[in-house]
């Protein structure tokens, strides 16, 4: 076992175009499903003012925060030019339409007891 993964749900407890906060250790962590049924995980602050991107709208694969609809990509976790920031982003994964998320990779303080 190389990996931590959290078992957090259904897929379909994730609305389309929205998403689902997970409070986690390092922090609270928003999964995001597209129209297209993929997932993305990120932490659950905006880099413009820390505003809620779980309650942002999913378009393509970006989330327009809902503070002052600056663009995140849910792939990388940056934010669409002009704006400049980055929001962590997690693993996160559907096996048998369930979803789980790894805190390992770029999250601070968790001893997962392998290298990334
Ligand atoms: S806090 Fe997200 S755009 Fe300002």
């Amino acid at each position: 076992m190389n990996e931590n993964w959290l078992h957090i749900g259904p897929l379909e407890d994730i609305p389309r175009q929205g998403a689902r906060v997970v409070k986690t250790a390092v922090g609270e962590i928003a999964i995001f499903r597209t129209v297209d049924d993929e997932i993305f995980a990120l932490r659950d602050k905006c880099p413009h003012k820390g505003g809620p991107l779980s309650q942002g709208i999913v378009h393509g694969k970006k989330v327009a925060c809902p503070l002052h609809d600056w663009k995140i990509n849910l792939d990388s976790g940056l934010a669409v030019a002009p704006d400049v920031g980055c929001a962590a982003r997690y693993p996160v994964r559907v096996v048998d339409g369930m979803v789980s998320l790894s805190l390992a990779p770029g999250s601070a303080g968790v001893p997962a007891g392998e290298s990334a």
